[in-house]
């Protein structure tokens, strides 16, 4: 891969560390609010960025590119409400489609195929993150303050099917 390509990916590959560590960070909040469906939710929120971790990792190591591990800052640990938790999954996720779009459109303009049908799995896989996003923002305004409604979004995220465990999937 060209330096400056090799460059991005790797930033990317950290950008995925933050969201792993980010939801983690959630998932924290909700544990200490009592609210383990939420919490679960999240958590396989976080073991999903770290298959996005792994798909950058082995693609630069494939491609015969160096990896360097960049620090990961501090995510966000104190949040107003459920709300709030859920509108900043959104804006995250909405900034991480924007890199992956620049990503791409920097793989096309140094003519890099194999690194452009790469980053397609996650441009598709944006569109289901910002959805199951918005999926839950609508229940919650659905459920409104009270409690038996958030109980039950509670239960029905903590539902949530763990990711498969291979980043091939
Ligand atoms: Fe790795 Fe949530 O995108």
């Amino acid at each position: 891969m060209e330096k400056k390509l090799e460059k991005a990916m790797n930033a990317q590959l950290t950008n995925e560390f933050y969201s792993a560590y980010l939801y983690l960070s959630m998932a924290a909040y909700f544990e200490f609010e009592g609210l383990t469906g939420f919490s679960h939710w999240m958590k396989m929120q976080h073991q999903e960025e770290f298959l996005h971790v792994r798909k950058f990792f082995d693609f630069i190591n494939d491609r015969g590119s160096k990896i360097e591990l960049d620090a990961i800052k501090k995510p966000q640990s104190t949040f107003t409400s459920i709300e709030d938790v859920f509108n900043k999954t959104l804006e995250h996720e909405v900034g991480v489609t924007k890199k992956i779009n620049d990503l791409y459109a920097l793989a096309r303009e140094l003519n890099d195929n194999s690194c452009c049908v790469f980053l397609q799995w996650f441009i598709n896989e944006q569109v289901e993150e910002e959805k199951v996003t918005n999926d839950v923002l609508s229940r919650l305004k659905y459920a409104g303050n009270e409690p038996a409604g958030i109980l039950m979004v509670d239960k029905e995220l903590g539902a949530r099917a763990a990711p498969s465990l291979t980043p091939e999937a």
